[in-house]
């Protein structure tokens, strides 16, 4: 087996990263879309890392760089892995564990102090990241509505659904509300107008906006269906706003259902959420993971390194790679 970079991988091999990927989650990106990504800065320089053996890939792991404001309020991007994976006939032989240290190697060299990921504790890949020196730091909280509240008389703030034209209002808006805070801030600038024209996210579907005063003044990502309505994002440079975002998303929830939050929401939002009745998770088997890159640190350590045990500190959907 020998590790490869992006850059290096050779046209017949396609099929067989396509290939890796679907098998280890069901779903493949790509080069077109890898590419816009990469042209976006959101990628290290190499891309990523592939495992190559008898001409086909069968592992491979990106490299994700990311601002991220560090609670002495420096700026420094973060480096994160994303969509590791290896073949399942091939597994147990160390290819992903290579592969990973190949990527702190990399960037240890090019500076970076930690390392992230994105995780489920209850997967057998966490045990994988634990024995290569990542701790959890941060499992996300839920609050979920005990009902579905009755539509309330529309006042201002008025919410309706967005529109692509909005997309760049709501990344200043994000950039605008998280200001003095840390983590996942500021965002790359254009993050929610390169999501929806990379990875196709649809803001008429996903996203509502709040208006106040001729401005807007609050979004959320919600992801609704006919069983559910989960918002993962709520950035608001207003309370008015966050009330307002809250009913709607309340409002598209499925009757007989429930809403929920969860990520910074539902700590920015948590006594909006309590007045409203809302239960209460401290914890989801979704987590942040972290490694220093640069010494030996406990999970405490790594966490309030990078601020992740403050309420001040700020993550939502957008920041999940
Ligand atoms: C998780 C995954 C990438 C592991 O790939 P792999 O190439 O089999 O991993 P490795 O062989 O490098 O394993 C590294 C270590 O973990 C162990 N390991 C491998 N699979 C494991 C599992 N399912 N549960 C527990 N330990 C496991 C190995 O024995 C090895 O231990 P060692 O370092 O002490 O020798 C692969 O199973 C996969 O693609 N899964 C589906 C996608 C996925 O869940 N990706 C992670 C998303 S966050």
């Amino acid at each position: 087996m020998r590790l490869v970079t992006y850059d290096d991988l050779q046209p017949e091999w396609e099929a067989s990263r396509a290939a890796t990927q679907l098998s280890a989650f069901g779903s493949f990106l790509p080069k077109t879309s890898i590419e816009a990504w990469r042209k976006q800065g959101s990628l290290s320089d190499y891309v990523g890392v592939f495992a190559v053996e008898r001409e086909q890939v069968i592992g491979h792991a990106i490299g994700v760089r990311l601002p991220y404001t560090y609670p002495d309020g420096t700026v420094h991007r973060i480096s994160g892995v994303a969509m590791v994976g290896s073949r399942p006939d091939e597994s147990g032989r160390g290819i992903a564990r290579r592969i990973l240290e190949e990527i702190h190697r990399r960037e240890r060299r090019a500076g970076f102090d930690h390392i992230t990921l994105w995780t489920n504790r209850s997967w057998g890949s966490h045990g994988i990241y634990e024995r290569l020196g990542y701790h959890d730091v941060f499992q996300s909280p839920f609050a979920v509505s005990r009902r579905v509240q009755a539509p309330a008389r529309p006042k201002p703030p008025q919410v309706r659904p967005a529109t692509p034209a909005d997309l760049p209002v709501l990344d200043r808006l994000h950039g605008e509300a998280t200001h003095g805070r840390w983590g996942f801030t500021p965002r790359p600038p254009n993050l929610l107008v390169d999501e929806h024209r990379i990875f196709h996210t649809d803001p008429k579907t996903n996203f509502l906006v709040a208006r106040e005063g001729g401005r807007v003044t609050g979004f959320a990502r919600v992801d609704a269906d006919r069983f559910r309505a989960i918002c993962r994002e709520l950035v608001v440079t207003r309370p008015s706003a966050a009330k307002a975002l809250i009913g709607a998303v309340e409002q598209k929830a499925p009757s007989a259902s429930v809403a929920a939050f969860t990520l910074s929401s539902v700590r920015d939002q948590g006594e909006e959420l309590r007045g409203r009745g809302y239960f209460f998770v401290p914890a989801g088997w979704y987590v942040l993971m972290a490694r220093p890159l640069r010494r030996e640190g406990g999970a405490k350590d790594v966490a309030h390194e990078l601020g992740t045990d403050d309420p001040r500190w700020v993550v939502h959907a957008g920041d999940q790679f």
